[in-house]
């Protein structure tokens, strides 16, 4: 397995490059962004080739097609699969420490807040976090999202929240902007200090929503560190009331809004819908009325199966917000607590078992749709002038990448038109 450092990635970037034969490419283009989908609807290029110039798709068509277009040629010999590179919207995967007594905890039938008067939860990976360099942060979200680059994954979130004050919330920031220089996939960073009130806060929320609005917001800004504000919208972390003053503030300097929404209780979603959120994550909870909200709106319903999974809860209701109308995206949630696989294929093509989900909208999920999440509309889908981000896979039937769930290993992977993980 080799892996590759984004600065070694910029020293052929000039010419124009074909790359295939693949078996099959799956350009993911020409889908609804919203609403349930067919695998009827999925176009298969047979025998495709990808033009790549300057690290973008210059064209996608049949290999033989375009190969009297160029003189360097990357050639694929054998059977493969190309499908855009997976977009992870929804990660904490900068943290100290481990929670590995909270799972045997709560497994062992303790409830919340006995895990956390045990000295679990999330005040716990904010005191290991609190405890840990920068350097120490940095070699973390390296060594994680390098597990994510080579199971396909180019685009990754990150977000902060387990510092929970000014100082520690920057530390955090400014690890994920350090290992985005290092690391060869994009790291989008997420401002999460409304995780939930720090335990030694001395004042109210508001009181410390206020501070965070007041003292870190214009440094996000000035230092470049994230343009993205989320919050933890739920009975142990922020009111649905409590939390819209801050959105507001967040709103109104720019920054775009997601919320950890509906995972045991409801009020979340609705929050995310009134104030344009680009996403609303978790949805465990959600019922009718909220995925009703949810498809009437623009807000990108995010799934994350591998919170169900670690805590041995249910699913989104994936199935009905699709047939609903609205924009599904699975991402892996990433985390100490519940979710410390970080497997997103493997999760994703779980929960497709229990929600019925077509091939189409699993792949939708973690491409074009995962891209809205996040408002990147550069990436998701093989087409002219997106990044030439993709994965191959060995194999000559795409039905196989999630027949395995997640067993079928990527052989490589591109970022920007460079390889950035190769398997052999
Ligand atoms: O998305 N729900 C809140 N936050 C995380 C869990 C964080 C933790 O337990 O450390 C989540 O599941
Ligand atoms: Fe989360």
């Amino acid at each position: 397995m080799h892996l590759l450092s984004k600065n070694l990635n910029h020293i052929k970037m000039a010419s124009t490059k074909l790359m295939g034969p693949f078996t099959q490419l799956l350009p993911m283009t020409d889908l609804p962004l919203k609403g349930s989908l067919k695998d009827e609807q999925l176009s298969i290029i047979t025998n495709g080739g990808i033009l790549v110039s300057e690290g973008k798709v210059v064209k996608v068509g049949v290999f033989d097609d375009l190969k009297s277009a160029v003189t360097e040629i990357e050639h694929f010999e054998g059977n493969h699969v190309c499908i855009p590179g997976f977009i992870d919207a929804h990660t904490h995967i900068c943290f100290g420490g481990s929670r590995a007594n909270d799972f045997a905890m709560r497994n062992a039938g303790k409830s919340y807040l006995e895990i956390a008067k045990a000295g679990g939860g999330i005040w716990d990976t904010v005191t290991q976090t609190r405890k840990a360099s920068s350097k120490g942060l940095v070699k973390g979200i390296m060594a994680r999202s390098q597990k994510h680059l080579a199971n396909g994954t180019t685009t990754l979130e990150v977000k902060s929240g387990y510092g929970l004050s000014v100082d520690e919330e920057l530390k955090i920031l400014r690890a994920i902007k350090e290992a985005n220089e290092q690391t060869a996939q994009d790291l989008v960073p997420t401002c999460l200090a409304a995780h939930m009130k720090p335990k030694d806060w001395q004042g109210s929320a508001r009181e410390y929503l206020d501070h965070i609005a007041h003292s870190l917001f214009p440094i996000l800004q000035k230092e470049k560190l994230a343009n993205r504000i989320d919050a933890f919208v739920e009975d142990s972390a922020f009111s649905s009331s409590g939390i819209a003053p801050y959105f507001e503030k967040a709103r109104n300097s720019g920054f775009d809004l997601t919320v950890h929404a509906d995972q045991f209780t409801t009020g979340g979603s609705e929050i995310a819908v009134r104030f344009e959120a680009v996403s609303a994550d978790h949805l465990e909870a959600s019922t009718t009325r909220e995925i009703e909200l949810l498809a009437k709106s623009n807000t990108v319903a995010v799934a994350l199966p591998g919170a169900s999974i670690g805590l041995g809860c249910g699913y989104a209701p994936a199935r009905k917000l699709l047939d609903a109308g609205g924009v599904l995206a699975i991402a892996s949630d990433h985390n100490p607590g519940s979710a410390p696989m970080g497997d997103l294929l493997t999760q994703a093509t779980i929960m497709a078992t229990f929600e019925k989900l077509s091939n189409t909208e699993i792949l939708a999920a973690l491409t074009f749709r995962a891209a809205k999440a996040l408002n990147l509309s550069d990436r998701g889908m093989l087409k002219e002038g997106k990044l030439a981000d993709f994965i191959i896979y060995p194999t000559d039937n795409y039905q196989e990448i999630t027949y395995h769930q997640g067993q079928l290993k990527p052989l490589v992977v591109y970022k920007s038109g460079e390889k950035v993980f190769d398997s052999i």
